[in-house]
């Protein structure tokens, strides 16, 4: 009854508007987030923002503050020494021990920051550059499977295909072993379905944190029965943990070649800047840190690439403007195009764009806590300590920032060649993507190549259920009965 009597009227956070029900209670939340309502929290705080016409900036919740308006993205999103962001433990908390070791799982700025600092050259512009062989090489074995289908019916699911293609780089770039999806008949499914059942877990950790920290970190036979998605991820993480102590013993010659392929691990073992203490090459946090970078770097880039994919068949316009361009730099199956070549492209740039802006790889919120100072937001003071955040889907489908939201239109960004300051899709700041030059590589490539040498049509996909976010687990999903985007592959162009 104290509780929440100081959470309505005199807690820091008591004058900013909102629902009293929200200040009061995280069951307001729990009510749109979990039951009876589903993963649906951001639709109602889009509604909040509407309802209350004080200004962009309400309170969702007795912790945190909620502002939508694009301009002041990067005031919350700051990055250097004197703009320290600490990240919400009450949002975050999920994964328990196996999980708590990764960069996106660090609460504090400073841990954060010489997690991120160890591995940051290694998706560097440089060194995604030096990665693009492999990237060629994996979009060149998804149309081999694509010819392969044309044999057979032709029908693909592009989630799981492009999911197959964006793991097996991950997984070679980041552990010196491919994963090899592209070499299963079902492509990336096995993984990709784990993972949503896995990220499922995160609106549910919010609000029963230790239950689902238990779950994670129970014997492996008793996980087994409640979640075959987590006993899954800690059996991988489990067989990577050899790997791991191979490579911190410096084991790592010998007669198996791939061990001595530079890998995130020797990365972090030979920690070039000597900032990382001894615990922080913990097999177990650097086995954590392994399992984000195959979460975050398969499941976005492979959702941007299938929904792009589908506008380009559906919007046929759109998919000739494309493919004329495309047919200017790769004439015959033979060229290759280097990443900056590509780049060049205006219309590809723009596919890529508009690609990222509706996919809603990383749909939700993502608070963020100024330690040292106070955030300023209109007439309202935010004091330091309290978790800010906007959501990049609300911004990204906001009519008045992009007009027609919901239409797939690349044109936008020719026409307004400041608009990208409103492309939100990586984040901002200190704790912006990692991947985000890895994936913006995989994006030009796939599409170019998928796109320049295979004609497709859409295959009993329904837009609201197959390719629209409705759902919001921290990534954006679609109807959770969906079965994916298909297309039946209808020829290969020929040169
Ligand atoms: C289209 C593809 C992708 C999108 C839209 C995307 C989006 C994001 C966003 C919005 C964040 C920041 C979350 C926050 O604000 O807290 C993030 C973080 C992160 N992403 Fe990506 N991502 C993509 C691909 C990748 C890839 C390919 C990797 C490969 C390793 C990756 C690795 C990471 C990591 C490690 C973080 C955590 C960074 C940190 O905490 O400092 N992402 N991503």
């Amino acid at each position: 009854m104290a509780v929440g009597i100081y959470r309505v009227y005199f807690h820091p956070l008591a004058k900013i508007p909102g629902p009293k029900l929200a200040a009061l209670t995280f069951w307001y939340e729990f009510y749109y987030e979990i039951y009876p309502h589903k993963f649906q929290y951001l639709w109602k705080i889009k509604q909040l923002h509407e309802q209350y016409d004080t200004g962009p900036i309400i309170r969702i919740n007795p912790l945190q503050v909620h502002i939508h308006d694009p301009d002041y993205f990067d005031k919350i999103y700051a990055s250097g020494a004197n703009h320290k962001r600490d990240r919400c433990s009450w949002f975050h908390h999920a994964g328990g021990k196996t999980l708590s070791g990764a960069m996106l799982e660090a609460m504090d700025h400073d841990l954060h920051r010489m997690r991120r600092n160890s591995v940051a050259h290694f998706f560097s512009k440089r060194s995604v550059h030096a990665l693009e062989p492999l990237v060629v090489q994996c979009v060149q074995g998804l149309m081999d499977r694509f010819r392969g289908e044309l044999k057979n019916s032709g029908i693909v699911n592009l989630n799981y295909a492009y999911a197959a293609m964006t793991m097996d780089i991950i997984s070679e770039y980041c552990f010196g072993e491919s994963m090899k999806s592209l070499e299963r008949e079902a492509y990336g499914k096995e993984w990709l379905d784990i993972l949503h059942d896995a990220v499922q877990m995160r609106p549910l950790g919010r609000q029963f944190p230790t239950l689902v920290n238990l779950l994670f970190d129970l014997p492996p036979d008793i996980v087994a029965k409640v979640s075959p998605a987590v006993e899954k991820m800690n059996a991988w993480n489990a067989s990577l943990f050899e790997r791991i102590e191979r490579i911190m013993r410096y084991e790592d010659g010998g007669d198996e070649k791939k061990l001595q392929q530079r890998t995130i691990f020797h990365e972090i073992r030979d920690d070039v800047g000597g900032k990382l203490p001894e615990e922080e090459k913990a097999t177990l946090r650097l086995a954590a840190e392994g399992s984000t970078f195959l979460g975050a770097g398969t499941e976005t880039t492979s959702r941007t690439l299938a929904v792009a994919t589908y506008y380009l068949v559906k919007e046929r316009e759109v998919g000739e403007r494309l493919r004329e361009e495309l047919r200017g730099v790769l004439k015959s199956k033979d060229d290759r195009v280097s990443l900056p070549q590509l780049e060049a492209l205006p219309y590809l740039t723009a596919v890529v764009n508009e690609g990222l802006r509706v996919a809603h790889g990383v749909s939700s919120r993502q608070p963020r806590i100024a330690t040292q100072e106070d955030l300023q937001y209109a007439q309202w003071t935010i004091p330091r300590g309290t978790p800010v955040a906007e959501s990049a889907y609300l911004l990204h489908t906001d009519p008045a920032i992009f007009p027609d939201p919901f239409a797939f239109r690349p044109e936008r960004w020719l026409e307004d060649h400041k608009l990208t300051r409103y492309l939100f899709a990586f984040g901002r700041g200190s704790r912006s993507c990692l991947g985000m030059n890895l994936a913006t590589s995989e994006l030009y490539v796939g599409l170019a190549m998928i796109w320049r040498w295979f004609e497709m049509e859409l295959y009993e996909t329904v837009e609201e259920r197959d390719v629209l976010t409705t759902y919001d687990v921290f990534l954006g999903m679609t109807d959770l009965k969906s079965e994916g985007i298909k297309v039946r592959i209808t020829g290969e162009i020929e040169d």
